[in-house]
């Protein structure tokens, strides 16, 4: 079909182009119909401009212009022109001027979309889901996409102009069933044998650093067969990076460089250097999280302290089993209900709390059924710890340690939503969180797993802990969190042979495992492994924050729904016989 090429895009149009003659292409959004003046706003990725089709400007392109509906695909050809007084859009950047029509070519026709294509609707995600490709048309959508894009040109620039190289690694590989699940592949040609989908390119990057290209990044995807969150695709990008003969503080120059960057270019907010730390014990111990978000205060106060001595049971059996007793003060909200704190005490217990410790401050002291078990000191001791004021609530949980500083954090990010401490403008917070675990106890299997991964250097001075306390051997490993969302996390890794060997054991693999699992990358350290670690920010993550969104799948083209579907392409779906037989793959319980 012949068209005439645009010469101008929907947004383009302004005062300065009146009396030009002019050809837009695009998509009909809104159609009015006036007393026999039409009008049509042409929609396009650059914007909106009205079309108008007057009878006695030209009839034929009016009498075409009928048949127009939403999303038909059309070409106009006509002149710019004022519009008249009063009818000027100040929400429209082309406002001022609208375009009148003598001539159009329809370029296609459309069915009914199955909800309007613009922002602020009201519609069940799956539905825009399934037509995702309407959805991509809504202006937000567009806007997403397009700031990923402007992220990913600030990633490279900055990389490449801090003489980082980017080097693709396999999407094909071997499965290391350490982490999260790994997707499986059949291959064809070796009968029985699967490939994995990485989960990061982890052991690759370390192998470049083997091979001396010393600084490594790559926009990369990553797979993870895991439950799924709104922080959480099954298949989600990360900026990959690794560098040689580094020690925390170059990795942190450089990630915070790029952050700066970032906030610059998005935000147009200038960040200030370096960034704050906390260590994981600080972050555990004062907000409940390995990720706090810093926005708001309702800091936690250990009060182990101020109960040392206490006769009440409670107290005293955390205190005696090295537990941890924790609270906050929640401002203002001295005046709970007895309603509104059983709720609160049931948002805890639903996460497994035995109980909420509540108090009311009052002018003439504190108002609470545990009082009475406290000594007056113990309470003048508490209120002087919490600073707390009369109208305030105190929230205590007693427990293990690190499950009740879990449960206070959740409680704390509970209560901020209450009382609607993160407002909208609220200053965006970025820290790093330092000294990670090296080890991770896990009840079920009775065992301890690498917190980070097995390469994962401990710190120096607690390599002898390796031998007689794991728990407390600490990481060289960090997160970077924004807004208490874990955006980055990498460790400095092990490169010394024996080393690698006792984590192995502590871990306790045998020599034959860690062969059979890691031997490549084992095999590559024999051959000079410098000095080396790492980060990984999760891209998607970066860009919803950045976008001010509350869920990934808002700047991923095509996500998958919290059950792993796509509503699209209607996958995952069955496979013919003929393709599963020639993987050498039989489905159990089918007949052959
Ligand atoms: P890690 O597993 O911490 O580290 O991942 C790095 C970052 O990736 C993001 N992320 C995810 N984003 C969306 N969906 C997911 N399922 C998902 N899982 C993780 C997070 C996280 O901070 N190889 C190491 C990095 C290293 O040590 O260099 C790694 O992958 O934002």
């Amino acid at each position: 079909m012949y068209f005439k090429q645009r010469s101008h895009t929907c947004g383009e149009l302004r005062e300065e182009h009146i009396g030009q003659e002019v050809v837009l292409n695009g998509w009909v959004d809104t159609r009015r119909d006036l007393g026999g003046v039409i009008f049509i706003e042409l929609r396009d990725r650059y914007g909106l401009t009205q079309v108008v089709f007057e009878p006695h400007f030209n009839e034929q392109a009016h009498h075409d212009g009928k048949v127009l509906r939403s999303e038909y695909v059309v070409s106009i050809e006509g002149i710019v022109r004022r519009r008249p007084e009063g009818t000027a859009n100040e929400n429209l950047a082309t406002g001022n001027i609208d375009v009148l029509v003598n001539k159009i070519t329809l370029l296609n026709v459309a069915k009914t979309a199955p909800f309007q294509i613009q922002d602020n609707i009201d519609v069940h995600e799956d539905l825009r889901l399934k037509y995702r490709y309407l959805d991509l048309r809504r202006p937000r959508m567009q806007q997403n996409l397009i700031l990923r894009h402007k992220m990913y040109q600030i990633t490279r620039k900055y990389f490449d102009a801090n003489n980082f190289i980017e080097v693709e690694t396999p999407v094909l590989m071997k499965s290391t069933p350490e982490g999260a699940r790994d997707f499986l592949v059949p291959s064809r040609m070796h009968k029985g044998k699967f490939y994995a989908l990485p989960q990061s390119p982890q052991q690759y990057k370390q192998i470049l650093m083997v091979s001396g290209l010393d600084r490594y990044f790559q926009v990369v995807k990553c797979f993870r067969d895991e439950d799924l969150r709104a922080d959480r695709q099954p298949e989600f990008t990360q900026i990959d990076v690794e560098m040689s003969f580094v020690d925390q503080e170059q990795i942190f120059t450089i990630v915070e460089g790029l952050m700066k960057q970032f906030f610059a270019e998005v935000w147009s907010r200038d960040l200030e250097l370096p960034l704050p730390r906390l260590t994981f014990d600080q972050a555990m111990e004062r907000y409940g999280s390995d990720k706090p978000d810093l926005r708001f205060d309702l800091e936690m106060k250990t009060l182990n302290g101020v109960f040392a001595q206490s006769e009440f049971r409670v107290f005293k059996d955390v205190v005696n089993s090295k537990g941890v007793i924790s609270g906050f003060v929640a401002p203002g909200c001295g005046e709970y209900t007895r309603n509104q704190l059983d709720v609160l005490t049931d948002f805890v217990k639903k996460l497994g709390a035995g109980g909420l410790i509540w108090i009311r401050v009052k002018e003439e002291g504190l108002e609470s059924p545990t009082m009475k078990f406290l000594t007056p000191d113990e309470q003048k001791n508490l209120t002087d710890t919490l600073e707390a004021k009369p109208g305030d609530l105190l929230l205590l949980l007693a427990g293990a340690r690190i499950k009740t500083l879990n449960l206070m954090g959740a409680l704390r990010l509970e209560m901020a939503r209450r009382l609607e401490l993160i407002k909208p403008d609220s200053a965006p917070k970025l820290l790093w969180v330092v000294d990670f675990p090296l080890f991770e106890w896990d009840e079920d299997t009775k065992r301890f797993y690498a917190m980070h991964h097995p390469f994962t250097s401990p710190r120096l001075e607690d390599i002898p802990l390796m031998e007689t306390d794991l728990g407390q051997v600490k990481a060289r490993a960090y997160d970077l969190v924004l807004n208490g969302s874990e955006i980055a996390g990498g460790s400095i890794r092990i490169h010394d042979a024996e080393l690698q060997a006792k984590m192995f054991e502590a871990l306790g693999f045998t020599e034959e495992d860690a062969k059979e699992k890691f031997g490549f990358l084992m095999n590559a350290f024999q051959y000079g492994a410098p000095p080396h670690g790492g980060v990984a920010f999760g891209f998607d993550r970066l860009a919803m924050i950045f976008a001010g969104e509350q869920s990934i799948r808002e700047v991923i083209a095509f996500p998958k729904t919290a059950s792993g579907m796509s509503l699209m392409d209607e996958s995952p779906s069955s496979v013919d016989e003929p393709q599963l037989k020639e993987l050498h793959i039989r489905l159990r319980g089918e007949q052959q």
